[in-house]
């Protein structure tokens, strides 16, 4: 057991979390999606750590985090053109690649894949403790497995109090609140296998080529969405917004207990006598969504997300709900 600390990003402190990475630790982190559980991607042993504080299956492979666009080439063997185009775009931010692993890349990280999934996050303090290390960092979301991923550090200390050392904060913690999103770059055709932070809308402006799986709401992609995910303590229930009437949400909400809608700006009901919370814009339901998720579990019974229209970011939030209400 560890006496869990959070800590300022001074630079002090971001050094000695480079040195307890050095050490074999395992460092919460905060990155501009969510926090990650890092560990040095070259010390087996550290990276099994994080399986085990996570309680992750260990067929789930972690995503390598690196400071620059240049250092992915130190972890794929092989980039297209078509990849590089999407990198120098949209890196750093949001953005995760699937890619053929080079030989040095254990197999622990990649749960036995040949691929690797890679990216470079945009934040100042990630960027700071990935270039004091020297080395990259695997780093799954910071939560315990199937719980929401933590935007804070408090949601970190929630899920990992005791089992880690400590948690680096940042000024401007997880602005976007979703994980990145994830396109398989290693194959024939160029495919979204995640829905993220970054809109496939904005991807397809750049690579027109880009699949988005066709089942990407209920399909087994990328391994790790095969598991419950991203969800609070109590039952969610997720109302799509082209399906929502006022009859069906009082249907749904009597029949629930000490039950909370979570409604939006695009929402045109009058709500009233129900109890509600307004999330406001798409980019805050998003930014609040996992953070919502776990205020509630302390006041309510359920929650019944009413879900948002499926351009920009909205197809992820609606993603997201989903996977919390199974
Ligand atoms: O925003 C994010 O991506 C955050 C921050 C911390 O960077 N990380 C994150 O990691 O969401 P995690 O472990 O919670 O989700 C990674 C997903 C999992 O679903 C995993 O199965 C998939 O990426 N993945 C990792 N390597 C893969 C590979 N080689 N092929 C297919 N999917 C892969
Ligand atoms: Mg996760």
């Amino acid at each position: 057991m560890y006496n869990t600390k959070i800590l300022l990003p001074t630079e002090t402190n971001i050094e000695l979390c480079a040195k307890e990475l050095f050490d074999g630790e395992v460092i919460a982190f905060a990155t501009e999606t969510v926090y990650g559980l890092g560990a040095n991607i070259f010390n087996t042993e550290a990276v099994s750590k994080i399986f085990k504080i996570k309680n992750r299956p260990p067929d789930n492979p972690l995503i390598v985090h690196v400071p620059s666009v240049e250092d992915v080439r130190d972890i794929a063997a092989y980039i297209s053109d078509d990849a590089y185009k999407l990198l120098y775009r949209f890196s750093p931010g949001p953005l995760t690649l699937i890619l053929k692993k080079k030989q040095s890349i254990p197999y622990i990280v990649t749960a036995g894949a040949d691929t690797v999934a890679v990216r470079v996050p945009d934040n100042k303090v990630a960027i700071k403790l990935l270039t004091a290390t020297g080395f990259p960092l695997a780093a799954p979301s910071a939560n315990t497995s199937t719980r929401p991923s933590p935007t804070c550090a408090k949601h970190v200390m929630e899920d990992l109090n005791g089992k880690i050392k400590f948690i680096l904060q940042s000024e401007d913690d997880c602005q976007f609140g979703l994980e990145s999103t994830i396109v398989d770059m290693s194959g024939e055709h160029p495919t979204v296998l995640r829905l993220g932070s970054l809109p496939t809308s904005t991807l397809l402006d750049t690579l027109p080529n880009i699949k988005i799986a066709s089942s990407i709401e209920n399909g087994v992609l990328c391994p790790g969405t095969k598991y419950r995910h991203y969800a609070p303590n109590i039952k969610v229930d997720y109302v799509a917004f082209n399906k929502l009437t006022l009859s069906s949400l009082t249907k749904i909400y009597h029949n629930n207990k000490n039950t909370v809608i979570l409604t939006h700006d695009e929402v045109k009901l009058d709500l009233t006598n129900f109890e509600h919370i307004n999330m406001g814009s798409i980019e805050c339901y998003a930014k609040n969504l996992f953070s919502i998720f776990r205020e509630c579990e302390k006041k309510y019974q359920s929650i019944i997300a009413i879900g948002v229209s499926d351009k920009g970011i909205g197809r992820a939030i609606n993603n997201r709900i989903i996977k919390a209400s199974k």
